[in-house]
């Protein structure tokens, strides 16, 4: 029988920081984020509009899409929104380029802001936001708690948290409904009033659909 060896803990410590920093960044920069792009820009078109729709954005609303990728929610947002302001934040560099190009492209810059930034430190002002959108990064975040502090500082009363993400993209340590039920208690806990998460199928498959409420 072989005896399991025991790990140095600076070893298994590097190990994870890698994978982190491969799941986390590589994979949407570079040549791979290119491809990642071209084929989220497409697959996931309908989640990023259904995300929007959700908001149902008055057409003065400031929203802001965290890990906005290649930038098709910013756009629909600022055509529901068209004289407010759509900030999209996304770190990877790729994916900022994308997003400005698609802006341009599509005559969407004047109400339109797109920033390389995390979800764990929002370049937004407090309260000033009538929705915080969420499409498929949730579980990419490096500090959940943070990263849900930042939307709840940012969200102006009575906006909106809206997170939306593949149930296959839901990590695998813990079934699916305990990770949806720990979100939705970790919003409620935030002071936010959580509506029965909903499962919605999308092209790209199937997508939890989360909302949460701020008090007027
Ligand atoms: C699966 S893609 C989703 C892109 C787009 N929302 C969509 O559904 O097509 C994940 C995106 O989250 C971004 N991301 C990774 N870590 C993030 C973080 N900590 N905060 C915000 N966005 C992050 C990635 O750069 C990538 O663009």
């Amino acid at each position: 029988m072989v005896e399991p060896v025991a790990q140095p803990h600076i070893t298994f410590t590097a190990y994870r920081l890698v994978v982190d920093f491969v799941n986390r960044v590589v994979a949407w920069d570079g040549w791979r984020g290119r491809v990642m792009a071209t084929v989220m820009a497409q697959g996931n078109a309908d989640m990023e509009n259904a995300a929007v729709e959700l908001v149902n954005p008055k057409p003065d609303a400031n929203i802001v899409m965290i890990g906005c990728g290649p930038g098709v929610g910013v756009v629909a947002g600022a055509r529901r929104a068209p004289n407010g302001m759509v900030i999209g934040i996304d770190p990877s560099p790729v994916m900022v380029e994308r997003t400005r190009t698609r802006c341009r492209r599509e005559r969407v810059e004047q109400v339109t802001k797109v920033e390389r930034a995390a979800a764990e430190s929002l370049p937004v002002p407090d309260d000033s936001q009538d929705a915080v959108v969420s499409v498929n990064n949730i579980q990419l975040w490096n500090d959940r708690a943070v990263g849900l502090d930042e939307c709840v500082r940012v969200l102006a009363p009575g906006g909106v948290v809206v997170v939306l993400l593949h149930t296959w993209a839901i990590p695998d340590a813990v079934p699916d409904d305990e990770w949806v039920a720990q979100l939705c208690a970790d919003l409620s806990a935030r002071d936010l009033r959580v509506e029965p998460p909903q499962t919605r199928r999308f092209r790209s498959g199937p997508a939890v659909v989360i909302l949460g409420r701020s008090e007027v």
